[in-house]
């Protein structure tokens, strides 16, 4: 009997504080015109300062198991995808596990920065699909707020807070995930193109590395940029071809929401007219491993997504990685 992965349950959760333009103008030397012109961020969202990526992930979460209307108790495994989990550890998923009581359930968090939810969509799947486990959850968490420099024009007005989840389970039916790829290159692993030099094993926090920044995110934007566009549609094709699709089947494109230019042009480069591509970077900014999720999420409530639609997942982030999904909801 085949067996495949359905996403039985979505769920979003954002802070209700909202940052916007006209507020980064008092901290920084910018404007609502530059931000909204170079990346089509308006605002988005900053958890409180007592609130961390597992609270935010656990309301998600919540949410998620009520729309697949399961118990808790059903969840066998969680797969937190963050970088920037409560503690080193334990482990962000753990503090999930405990949050919606998912006792029976195993728990960890993936890094793999802007791209973990599809990886943690990934692994999964193949969990499920070779038998091992039934239920289980996938969760994009994030809390940039404590890791961003507020004086860092280059960066700071990029970022946002928020968590989306999804409960996904084994079916006979022929639908929910059809195909999906990860991959990564490490000789991109370069702290001064996208990542945060200290703070892990290489360099410690010190008094001398916070007064230079280095526990805060490092980028280059402009490389970046060309990366995404470059790497997102190569990544989006892979699984379209996997599935023996092609980009006219697609429903609904879901690129990581990192920036309006970027997004525009994954979308223009795979062929995709721009009414079947998903954007709520503008009220979010890039939420990183919780962008895809949280707007698979928000187009299930909308109706851009509907039962028996086709639709496509792409991300990338530091490390470089990337990965797409394409599923059949
Ligand atoms: N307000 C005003 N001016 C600014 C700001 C700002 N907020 N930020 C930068 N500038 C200035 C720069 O200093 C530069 O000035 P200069 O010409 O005098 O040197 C000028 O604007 C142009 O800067 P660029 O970097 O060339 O601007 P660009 O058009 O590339 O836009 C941006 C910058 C928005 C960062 C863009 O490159 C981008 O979005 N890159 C991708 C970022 C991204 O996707 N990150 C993913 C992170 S994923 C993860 O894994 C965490």
């Amino acid at each position: 009997m085949d067996r495949y992965t359905a996403i039985i349950g979505t769920g979003s959760y954002l802070p209700e504080t909202v940052l916007t333009n006209s507020d980064l103008e008092k901290m920084v030397d910018t404007s609502d015109e530059w931000i909204l012109q170079r990346t089509g961020i308006a605002e988005r969202r900053i958890a409180e300062d007592d609130i961390a990526t597992s609270d935010l992930s656990v309301q998600a979460a919540r949410l998620a198991i009520k729309k697949a209307q399961i118990d808790p108790l059903e969840i066998e495994m969680i797969l937190v995808a963050t970088v920037t989990p409560d503690t080193f550890f334990p482990s962000t998923a753990c503090y999930v596990q405990k949050g919606i009581g998912a006792k029976n359930a195993a728990a960890m968090d993936i890094s793999a920065a802007c791209a973990g939810f599809l990886y943690g969509l990934d692994l999964a799947n193949g969990l499920i699909v070779s038998g091992q486990y039934d239920t289980i959850l996938v969760v994009g968490g994030e809390v940039f707020n404590n890791i961003v420099d507020w004086n860092d024009r280059n960066t700071c007005v990029l970022f946002g807070d928020g968590a989306g989840a999804a409960v996904v389970q084994a079916t006979e039916e022929s639908k929910g995930i059809l195909a999906s790829y990860i991959g990564s290159d490490g000789d991109y692993a370069d702290i001064d193109l996208l990542g945060i030099p200290a703070g892990g094993s290489r360099m410690p926090v010190t008094s001398e590395a916070i007064d230079q920044k280095l526990d805060k995110i490092q980028m280059n934007g402009r490389e970046v940029f060309k990366l995404g566009v470059r790497l997102m549609p190569e990544a989006a094709q892979r699984a379209l071809s996997k599935a023996n699709l092609s980009v006219e089947d697609i429903d609904l494109l879901i690129p990581h929401q990192a920036n309006l230019r970027i997004i525009e042009a994954v979308g223009d480069r795979l062929g995709v007219p721009r009414e079947k591509v998903y954007i709520n970077v503008d009220k979010y900014g890039n939420t990183s491993a919780a962008t895809v999720i949280i707007a698979l999420d928000e187009a299930i409530q909308d109706g851009r997504a509907k039962p028996g639609d086709l639709i496509l997942l792409v991300t990338f982030g530091a490390g470089l990685t990337w990965g797409s999904t394409l599923l059949r909801l």
